[in-house]
């Protein structure tokens, strides 16, 4: 059994051989000294050339124990040259299809075990409420259903047929947990979040992950109440371990362990932070060297027994074995890699998705554009209509965040908005652009050149300076254009890990690059390749049309075309709301009721586009909502039938969405919280009938005491095509 093979090696293993299987370490560092002194038992941020070099290096240990090699490989391989990169998780997330991002993560998985990396550092489970936060885009978004259903689906499809399936890979669930409730969006900020809060939103995606077979959990940065996240015994061991019965393996973020020292100062030196480390039930140590040393320290001063030690590698030996790394220990397959890295069904399944990703905004009726029409001239104009880095987004090789890939990935792979467009429109019609404007110029840190643990700090992006002569060289093909589409957005600086914006602002020239096309009269389509939603300026939102396309991935460019020549329906929805001004953080939908003040005196608190909003070419009328029984047993199901006519000529994959609102409750409590969906394709012209069911188990909230509990009583049953109170059909049942 895998319990004997595991008693067996560490009875063999000494002291330091156990400590260093617990180090998961930097492979851009010197990798000899990392495998044969430090006797790392894991490394992250490989490459090709070190994924050899390692292999080399640890057949000359001792014991010989396999490498757990792993990465960020967030929506695709993030560091394979040609590998597949899908949209972000919150462009997946917009696609509302639990079975899509299965089918996304099952590809990643065949593409990742074939380079010889074992885990991956996703998905992402953070509830995302501030939009400043610059992880916006590695989220699902808001809401926890929609987080717990996506989330479940991905770890289903990277893991496979078990840890043992070749072609799966090991998922890890992460930031555990609250990461994401950051002060002001500031990336890593203590969390001012209580543990009934915690239990309310931020548990629910994570307690599903550990229920699906999630083997891996990642911490986050952050402290609350005072305790940095590495240290929350609570949390890690029993909510996690005990309440959850979580058998898998944990592992600190970047250094959580040194920054305990270096950082929070809650520790006087590595080995009391190693001792406290290991007291609150982490595993794998990311990227603290200085942990070799200091829990061996910690085991001679007393402050960590043997014991401790066993415990967490028993847990990381296990997974070895799980993994099957012993009999194979998995390090790349050139064949396997040739035929599937980047495969033409790989490619299919990309545009796929990037179709789904796609939220119609606003529509004035001037989308769809006939390609049977006459011919046309399209202006492409934006910096973000011809940019693959920004296209891609962050985790993607071309971004610079791994670094191995300095010339990203061929370029032919990416079709960017430009690229999509010129390749879609009918012949004899023109395709012209101009970039228009910069969003960003790089200038030094004006912090200093190093973070306080020596590592440079690199470049921050400034605002871009208008100019004029790029700005008018674009107006003027606009103005001779029969249509005017303007691709704007934020760049891979303004997102990802310490890179939290103070604004929501399109930076740089694009404000005036949108006024300006939009005073020349031509109907002006807005795309909005962003990392996370934008607030807009008014020449943005009074256009024709707006697409919110988020970093749609490589095949996003030819998506976006296909969605604007009406050769595909737009069906994404919003998975996050939208503010209209910086200032209105946090706008997310579930806010707690008994907020009195429900605006700002000079600004609205609605959302500029609320979560699940999304239009399609056509119209759905949504009537007749009816509850079947409306007294309803706690261990019931609530059952109601909706009727939706499509009132167009065009068909619709429409998502029908079901919230709940409890309408007294012993505790303050979120208006509606989502509680179910379907998707349901409407022909045009005709109607259909969904059937909704909701177990009454689920209408739960969380008492003052922290429990979960369904308080029987009134509810409303909501249900219409987004979270908006005035787009929700009301029924009334019960529970008893
Ligand atoms: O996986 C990431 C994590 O999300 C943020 N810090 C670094 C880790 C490894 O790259």
């Amino acid at each position: 059994t895998v319990e004997a093979r595991v008693d067996d090696l560490l009875s063999r293993m000494t002291l330091p051989e156990k400590v260093g299987q617990m180090l998961q370490l930097d492979a851009r560092q010197d990798l000899a000294e990392i495998i044969q002194e430090k006797l790392a038992g894991s490394i992250l941020h490989t490459s090709p050339a070190k994924l050899i070099e390692a292999s080399e290096l640890l057949s000359r240990t001792r014991l010989k124990i396999p490498l757990l090699t792993a990465e960020d490989c967030i929506h695709g391989h993030s560091f394979w040259p040609g590998a597949t990169i899908f949209p972000t998780q919150l462009g997946m997330a917009a696609s509302w299809d639990p079975e899509l991002v299965e089918r996304v993560a099952r590809v990643t998985a065949i593409e990742v075990s074939a380079t010889g990396i074992h885990q991956t550092f996703s998905p992402v489970l953070c509830i995302s409420r501030d939009l400043r936060w610059g992880r916006t885009d590695e989220t699902f978004g808001e809401d926890p259903l929609l987080i717990s259903e996506l989330g479940a689906a991905m770890i289903r499809g990277y893991q496979g047929d078990g840890l043992a399936d070749p072609t799966g890979i090991l998922a890890t669930a992460k930031h555990f947990a609250g990461y994401s409730e950051t002060q002001g969006g500031r990336d890593a900020s203590e969390a001012d979040i209580s543990r009934r809060k915690l239990r309310s939103w931020f548990l629910p995606p994570f307690e599903r992950a550990a229920k699906e077979g999630c083997r891996a959990f990642m911490l986050g940065y952050q402290s609350m109440d005072g305790v940095p996240i590495t240290a929350n015994k609570w949390l890690l061991d029993d909510v996690l371990k005990g309440e959850w019965g979580f058998t898998g393996t944990l592992v600190t973020d970047w250094d959580n362990v040194g920054r305990m020292v270096w950082e929070q100062k809650v520790c006087a030196d590595y080995a009391e932070a190693a001792a406290v480390a290991v007291k609150a039930g982490n595993d794998l140590v990311m990227t603290t060297p200085g942990f070799f040393e200091g829990a061996q320290e910690a085991i001679e001063r007393g402050l960590l027994t043997e014991a401790d030690i066993d415990s967490a590698v028993r847990r990381i030996l296990s997974l070895k074995f799980e993994l099957g790394l012993f009999e194979n220990p998995r390090t790349g397959d050139a064949e396997r890699q040739r035929e599937v890295i980047g495969s033409a069904a790989h490619t299919e399944l990309n545009l796929e998705v990037a179709r789904r990703s796609l939220v119609l905004l606003r529509n004035d009726g001037t989308l769809p554009i006939d390609p049977a029409g006459p011919a046309r001239r399209i202006a492409v104009l934006g910096p973000n209509a011809d940019d693959v880095t920004s296209q891609l987004g962050d985790w993607a090789g071309n971004s610079g965040q791994v670094g191995w890939m300095p010339d990203g990935h061929p370029r032919e792979m990416t079709a960017t908005v430009l690229d999509g467009i010129r390749a879609t429109v009918p012949a004899g019609w023109e395709v012209v652009h101009e970039r228009g404007a910069e969003i960003e110029r790089l200038v030094p840190d004006p912090e200093g050149e190093t973070f306080p643990d020596g590592q440079p700090r690199p470049p921050i992006a400034e605002s871009a300076p208008v100019d004029p002569a790029q700005l008018d060289a674009a107006v003027r093909l606009a103005a001779g254009a029969d249509y005017a589409v303007v691709v704007v957005g934020d760049t891979v600086n303004l997102t990802g890990e310490g890179c939290s914006t103070a604004t929501l602002e399109l930076l740089g020239g694009q404000i005036a690059l949108l006024d300006a096309v939009a005073a020349t009269g031509t109907p002006m389509i807005v795309v909005l390749v962003n990392s996370k939603p934008l607030a807009l300026p008014e020449s943005a939102l009074n256009a024709a049309a707006i697409v919110q396309a988020f970093n749609p991935g490589m095949r996003g460019g030819q998506a976006v075309a296909e969605l604007l020549l009406g050769l595909i329906e737009p069906s994404g929805r919003m998975p996050i709301s939208a503010a209209r001004h910086v200032g209105q953080q946090p706008v997310y939908y579930n806010q707690l009721r008994g907020q009195h003040g429900t605006r700002y005196a000079d600004l609205t608190q609605d959302p500029l586009f609320a979560f699940g909003e999304g239009l399609s070419y056509t119209t759905i009328v949504y009537d007749g909502l009816a509850i079947g029984e409306p007294d309803v047993p706690v261990d019931g199901v609530v059952r109601a039938t909706v009727r939706l006519s499509n009132t167009g000529s065009r068909p619709a994959l429409e998502t029908v969405q079901a919230y709940v609102s409890d309408l007294v409750t012993s505790v303050t409590w979120a208006h509606r919280e989502l509680k179910t969906w379907r998707q349901v394709v409407v022909p045009a012209g005709e109607s259909v009938t969904v059937e909704i069911e909701i177990p009454a188990a689920d209408c739960t909230l969380v008492t003052a005491d922290g429990v979960r509990v369904v308080e029987p009583g009134d509810f409303e049953l909501l249900v219409g095509p987004n979270s908006r109170l005035s787009a929700l059909h009301s029924a009334k049942f019960r529970i008893s």
